[in-house]
Order: C-alpha cells, then sequence, then structure tokens
C-alpha cells in the first residue's frame, strides 16, 4: 500500500513552520495539532459509515453515523501533540496509549507503558505519532495493537522518510500511512534529515 502524503498548501505551511528551527515550542504545538488535524482529515476521507434516519424539526430524512468505534492511539510522548486537534473533530473516540522510547544509542523501540481498550478489537484504530525514523517505534506499537486484536489500523505521522515507509510496511503491510512528508533519508544518529529535530523534545519544551 503507498502512503498518502498530503500535499494540501495548508498542511505544507504548518510543516514549513514546524521544520524551522526557530519555532518556539508555544507555536511548534499549535501547528502540529492544526496539521494532525489535516492529516485526520484526509485519513478519514473514505471511512466506513452507517445510512441511519434522522429526524429534523421538520421531517425525516437520511443520514450516516460511523460504521465502527474509533479509537485514537497516541505513541507517548510525542504523539500526544497531534491528540487534541483529532480529538476536536470525534470527541466520541476512544484514547488507548502505547508508551515507547527510542534508546539513544541504538535507535531501538524500548515499550514501557499500554493501555488498550477491548473495543479496540472492532475500533478504526489511528496510531499517531509525528515522526516515522527507523520505523522500529511504530512496528512494534502496532504489534501491540495486534495482539489486543486490532484489525483497521491507520498510521498518522507529519515526517517520514523512505527507510520508515519500508520497515513499517514489510512488518505490517496492511497498515495505511498518511504523512504530511516522505524526506530524503536518516543521518548517523538515525534522525530524519532534513525533518524537524526532536519532536517530544520540542513539542514539550525538553531541548
Ligand atoms: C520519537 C518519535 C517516534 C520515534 C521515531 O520518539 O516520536 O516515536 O522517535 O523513531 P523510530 O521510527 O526510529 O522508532 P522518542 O523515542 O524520541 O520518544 P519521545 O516521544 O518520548 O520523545
Ligand atoms: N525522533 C524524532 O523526534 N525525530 C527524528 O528525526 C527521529 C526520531
Amino acid at each position: 500500500m503507498q502512503p498518502l502524503v498530503v500535499s494540501h498548501p495548508l498542511a505544507q505551511c504548518h510543516l514549513t513552520e514546524m521544520r524551522n528551527a526557530s519555532t518556539p515550542s508555544h507555536r511548534f504545538r499549535r501547528h502540529l495539532n492544526l496539521l494532525g488535524r489535516m492529516l485526520f482529515l484526509e485519513a478519514t476521507r473514505e471511512l466506513s459509515v452507517d445510512a441511519i434516519r434522522v429526524q429534523t424539526p421538520l421531517q425525516e430524512t437520511d443520514g450516516v453515523t460511523l460504521a465502527r468505534p474509533m479509537v485514537l492511539v497516541p505513541i507517548l510522548r510525542a504523539g500526544l501533540g497531534l491528540l487534541d486537534g483529532i480529538l476536536s473533530l470525534v470527541p466520541d473516540a476512544s484514547v488507548a496509549h502505547v508508551g515507547i522510547k527510542r534508546n539513544e544509542e541504538t535507535a531501538l523501540p524500548q515499550p514501557y507503558y499500554a493501555n488498550l481498550p477491548p473495543v479496540i478489537t472492532e475500533a478504526d484504530v489511528f496510531l499517531l505519532d509525528p515522526m516515522l525514523a527507523t520505523g522500529g517505534s511504530a512496528v512494534e506499537a502496532v504489534r501491540q495493537l495486534k495482539a489486543a486484536g486490532a484489525k483497521h489500523v491507520t498510521m498518522l505521522c507529519v515526517v517520514s522518510c523512505p527507510q520508515g515507509i519500508a520497515t513499517l510496511s514489510k512488518a505490517h503491510p496492511d497498515v495505511r500511512i498518511v504523512t504530511a512528508a516522505i524526506d530524503d533519508s536518516l543521518n548517523d544518529c538515525r534522525y530524519i534529515v532534513p525533518g524537524l529535530g526532536d519532536a517530544g523534545d520540542r513539542y514539550f519544551g525538553t531541548l
């Protein structure tokens, strides 16, 4: 499955502000929140809905409702930056959590927390993380989601790169990737270049 790259000009303006090393945390947060909403709107364009009838104040008419429950899963920490904006669009969604920290020397994912509700087995699941670098964290997160019974998983990330996409697609070919950018590559420290730096540190102001 090819990743969906959200090329909307407004999305690319938010991304550019986030890439800028001079953008302070409070503005980085705002741009991530808004860009997250845009990625989510594109990711849900083909979402399954059921037809229903609704009674307006004047008469009955056709409407739709989501066919499946929805679960949003931010990968802690940086994934939290995408959560609030998306939740404002789907206030009935459940929020599950997966905590994974990349080892700073090996870049291997170190899982440290998970809270996945039973509804995940029948839900449309959206995994949220601004960065898809080596892909190790995403592969581990999807492994946990599937072990909990998830069947319909979409990964939303702001910046991705060919290595991360290849690794995630190989491990989980059924997972759709929606991103604002596919950058050139990883540097020697396995950071995405040009990228935007350390998303969690920039978002939380812990640089
Ligand atoms: C970052 C990012 C992803 C991961 C991507 O998180 O938010 O979760 O690295 O790298 P990968 O694709 O090579 O696994 P980090 O581990 O720095 O944790 P943080 O969000 O707590 O800062
Ligand atoms: N994590 C980040 O926050 N940024 C990268 O470029 C790679 C991993």
